[in-house]
């Protein structure tokens, strides 16, 4: 017999590591009933096995869509989405963060749909004080609709990186000294949807949303968010939580450029039609 097991103390102590961990593990995987707002779609986004999973479905006549309860000033936001299977073409599921009014931030994370055994295209963009225009473009090295795979967003003072399954694709870092806006002040809710917009999405609107596949579904689960819900904006930016100094380390760095290297499709930065004059300051400043 192990010698622990017949120490009545250590054991209490082990039962009780192991209650306070499944504990904290529940709090953090979250849970939808608690966590968000289905807001539209007129019963098309459904919460199922108690709390732990939501699919939002679109037909021709309506897509639908949630929102988070809490909004967030810097944070870290993770979720776990299985993309519509088959023939998507036309759809857009999204997860993304914004702040409200016209000059507002966002940090999206939009997934194009394609025809059957046609690559989705992963789409990030980010806004800051109402202007956007920053996208870029990537393929995952996987199947996005047979699993769940977790997609993130890490905010703070220093920069934005959007993650997929723990890997960095793309960091936005603060480049206010070059005069461009970084998300710093509007605190941001989390949204996530389902819609139709097959006059562009795939392959430039060649491809048009085959309705007889209808409905479509889009399933999210995992959903972990924990960023300052204070509205005393100057209490998030002193903020001592580990997401509000997470740095990429040099193997972050070196996963960054792999994706970089081998799976972005697309790239304002180095945009010249768009860009005839030069990329964007934010591009070239180091
Ligand atoms: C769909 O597949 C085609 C052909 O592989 C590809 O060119 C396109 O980028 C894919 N994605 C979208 C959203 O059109």
């Amino acid at each position: 017999m192990p010698a622990m097991a017949s120490d009545p103390k250590k054991t209490f102590v082990l039962v009780l590591c192991s209650v306070l961990l499944m504990l904290a593990g529940l709090a953090r995987a979250g849970n939808f009933y608690q966590d968000v707002d289905i807001t539209w779609g007129g019963g098309r986004g459904k919460v199922l096995d108690n709390g732990q999973l939501l699919t939002l479905s679109l037909d021709r006549s309506s897509g639908s869509g949630f929102q988070s309860k809490s909004q967030y000033l810097y944070g870290r936001f993770d979720m776990q989405l299985k993309l519509v299977p088959g023939n998507s073409a036309g759809t857009v599921a999204t997860f993304y963060l914004s702040s409200q009014g016209s000059l507002h931030d966002e940090i999206d994370f939009e997934f194009l749909g394609n025809a059957s055994g046609e690559p989705y295209t992963v789409h990030t963009n980010v806004y800051s004080q109402g202007q956007g225009g920053r996208e870029q473009q990537f393929r995952m090295w996987f199947d996005p609709t047979k699993d769940f795979h977790t997609y993130s967003v890490l905010w703070n003072p220093n920069h934005i990186v959007f993650y997929v399954d723990g890997t960095p694709i793309r960091e936005f870092r603060d480049r206010e000294a070059t005069g461009v806006a970084f998300p710093k002040s509007q605190p941001m809710r989390v949204y996530a949807s389902l819609w139709d917009a097959e006059e562009w999405a795939t392959q430039g609107g060649r491809v048009r949303t085959d309705w007889s596949q209808a409905p479509f579904t889009a399933s999210y689960q995992g959903y972990a968010a924990s960023g300052c819900t204070s509205p005393d904006a100057a209490a998030c930016a002193r903020s001592n939580s580990p997401w509000m100094y997470q740095e990429l380390d040099s193997a972050g760095q070196d996963r960054l450029r792999w994706v970089q290297t081998n799976y972005i499709i697309y790239n304002y930065c180095t945009d010249t039609w768009r860009f005839p004059q030069g990329p964007p300051p934010e591009c070239s400043a180091k």
